[in-house]
């Protein structure tokens, strides 16, 4: 079965500082060096959130190639673009790619010296994950893949009833077969397995007072994705008494740098010392990574 899901662009807007104050910049000091003329595909770019962010922490040109399957977001994306420039003044250009991105092979990907993703992973399915690794590492170039929702959120202060909408929440997201707070750990072993060296970094919403739209919008959509799952659960007793009493709120994500051997290349021709920290930061991070893993499914266990 497969599951499509619109996003409006409002949903969209109403997200973009905080996913701007999520991402995770470490991960962008193995981008920094190369100022060529950059092309760079954003794949599911909705409405161009992840250019707006990036392209000003990048230097020289860069032509971005926006894909996306709807029409309305990628016309969006185009208009919210122009005129954006990079980091040292350079211009930034743009066109796009309506389409499935799932239909998309490392052929369709060359020529590309970054492909970015923000808040895509968690959509698709294991066998999507494995061909975006597979077309990505053929292309040969850096992966960064943001904001993957990892299924753990904190609610401050707690509710009893907050284990049994987070499972439900993650059920929900797991529907049809899609990977859902699965996806980060199923990409970076689909990257490893192709030989890629791949970084992780925590990039957490953190929600408080300031963001009271945002906070009732995602508890709203969060709550009514439990409840599908969990008809049982008084969703709308629920969501009153959270909106009511909730202080602040932690959505946990997670981001992926993933380098294939010849971007590994490219770098190590550039700064031999520098692919080697890489090499060595993520080993480290990779032992982060699965004592969190190890951690999380302790916690996910206990809670079904
Ligand atoms: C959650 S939105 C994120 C949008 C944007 N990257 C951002 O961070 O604001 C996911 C985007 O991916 C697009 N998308 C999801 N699956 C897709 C697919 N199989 N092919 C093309 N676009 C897809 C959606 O249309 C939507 O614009």
């Amino acid at each position: 079965m497969s599951v499509v899901t619109a996003f409006s662009p409002d949903w969209l807007a109403l997200r973009e500082s905080a996913d701007a104050a999520a991402r995770s910049t470490e991960l962008l000091a193995p981008l920094r060096r190369d100022e060529r003329r950059r092309v760079i595909r954003d794949l599911g770019c909705g409405t161009g959130s992840m250019g707006r962010w990036l392209a000003g922490r990048l230097n020289g040109p860069q032509h971005w190639i926006l894909h996306d399957r709807d029409p309305l977001l990628l016309a969006r994306a185009v208009e919210g673009m122009n005129g954006l420039t990079a980091a040292d003044g350079s211009p930034v250009t743009t066109e796009v790619h309506e389409g499935d991105l799932t239909d998309l092979r490392g052929a369709d990907l060359a020529g590309a010296d970054l492909i970015t993703a923000s808040a895509l992973l968690d959509l698709l399915t294991f066998e999507q994950v494995e061909g975006l690794a597979e077309a990505c590492v053929q292309a040969g170039c850096p992966s960064l893949l943001t904001l993957s929702v990892v299924g753990r959120v904190e609610l401050t202060p707690s509710d009893p009833f907050d284990t049994d909408f987070a499972a439900a929440f993650n059920d929900h997201q797991r529907r049809g077969l899609l990977l859902g707070p699965d996806a980060p750990d199923t990409a970076a072993q689909a990257f490893e397995r192709r030989g890629a060296v791949v970084r992780t970094r925590p990039s957490p919403w953190r929600l408080g007072p300031d963001q009271a739209e945002l906070v009732r919008e995602w508890l709203r959509g969060w709550v009514d994705a439990a409840v599908e799952r969990r008809p049982d659960l008084d969703g709308d007793a629920y969501f009153q008494r959270r909106l009511d009493s909730l202080e602040s709120a932690v959505v946990h994500h997670s981001d992926l740098l993933a380098l294939p051997e010849a971007a590994l290349f490219e770098n190590a021709r550039s700064e031999t010392v520098r692919s080697e920290t890489v090499r060595s930061e993520t080993v480290r991070s990779e032992t982060v990574r699965s004592e969190n893993v190890r951690s999380e499914n302790v916690r996910s266990e206990g809670g079904r």
